[in-house]
């Protein structure tokens, strides 16, 4: 029986409330990505309430960012925005060269840019199937590419990604989405064992965040009419099962303002974090070594037998010595 059992909170709890985080990020420049709506624009805001200095706001056209960028003067930030589609590599790189020209580092990066594509495998096309993947990982590959040589010069930083539950189970009409996903999170353990293994562990931290099942364009967009057509079944369903997405949409928010902080930096640096989980949980030794000894909040396979996941009789061949 696990000694550490965190609470489970579906809105902002007292350990994560915005009022004690004023100042947490004093002039910080943070980047969102997916900041024009939903889960990334409440990001952006919390990081202006914690005092950000300059939040970078990216999102497929300027016109989308207007309420954030109304919402960070509100609150004393400096908003930054451009127009990038992160799925795009010469986007990326022009809008990346036009950030750097104008602040000296990004401290903080929050990937929230992604779309779903809810559809039956038969249905799909390789490109439809690609461009979920093009956008949800390889939109984090790219804006995490960018900032961390310098975060490594400078020796600080932070990077959040938004990954979803459905990166760690199976459901059915979701392969696109479930596989990039799945991509983000073992990615972000991936950039993480790299930073680790080069001694940098402990000045950047990168980690991927499961914002909770939240009522927003992208769970609530409307069926594409060929899935009703062959599923009447399953479009039926959808306004019942989308009913059940609880979690409020500025939970995730202030869970990654808090998680910039570094305060569980120890535990969960590289791994996989639902934010309903009580953070305060996190920080302590106990749930450390847990966290640690059990590999827990990754992605892991389990073999019949107990057997270990060593490689079997080519065990040293995964051991990495310089
Ligand atoms: N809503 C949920 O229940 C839920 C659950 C798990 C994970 N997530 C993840 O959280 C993130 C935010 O989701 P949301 O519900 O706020 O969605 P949303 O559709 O409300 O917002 C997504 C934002 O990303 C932008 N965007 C989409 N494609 C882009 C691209 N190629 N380049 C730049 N910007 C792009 C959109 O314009 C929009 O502003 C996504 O990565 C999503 O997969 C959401």
């Amino acid at each position: 029986m696990p000694a550490t059992r965190p609470k489970v909170y579906s809105s902002i709890y007292p350990y994560i409330d915005a009022a004690n985080f004023k100042n947490a990020h004093k002039g910080k420049v943070v980047l969102v990505t997916g900041a024009g709506r939903g889960i990334g624009q409440q990001i952006a805001l919390h990081f202006a309430l914690a005092g950000a200095g300059t939040i970078i706001l990216l999102d497929l056209a300027v016109a989308n960012l207007t309420e954030t960028i109304k919402l960070c003067e509100e609150h004393g930030s400096q908003p930054l925005p451009f127009a990038c589609n992160v799925s795009r590599q010469k986007q990326v790189d022009s809008v990346f060269d036009e950030i750097f020209s104008k602040v000296r580092d990004i401290d903080i990066l929050v990937n929230v840019a992604g779309v779903c594509n809810a559809k039956p495998i038969l249905l799909e096309t390789y490109a439809t199937i690609w461009r979920d993947i093009e956008v949800n990982l390889g939109g984090v590959i790219q804006t995490t590419m960018k900032v961390l040589p310098r975060m490594k010069a400078r020796g600080s930083g932070c990077i959040i990604n938004m990954a979803s539950r459905a990166g760690t189970i199976t459901l059915p009409y979701l392969a696109s989405y479930g596989v990039s996903k799945a991509g983000v999170i073992k990615f972000t353990e991936s950039v993480q064992k790299d930073l680790d293994t080069d001694g940098l562990g402990d000045k950047i931290q990168i980690y991927a965040l499961h914002p909770g099942a939240v009522q927003t364009d992208l769970s609530r967009r409307s069926m594409d009419p060929e899935v009703a057509a062959a599923y009447p079944k399953f479009v039926a369903n959808r306004p019942k099962w989308v009913k059940n997405f609880n979690t409020s949409v500025d939970l995730a928010a202030a869970v990654c303002v808090a998680l910039a902080t570094g305060r569980v930096k120890n535990s969960m640096r590289g791994r996989y974090l639902d934010c309903e989980h009580d953070l305060e949980a996190f920080t302590t030794d106990e749930a450390e070594k847990e966290i640690l000894s059990g590999n827990l909040h990754t992605l892991e396979v389990n073999f019949l037998g107990g057997l270990p996941n060593d490689g079997g009789s080519s065990s040293n061949l995964f051991t990495f010595k310089e």
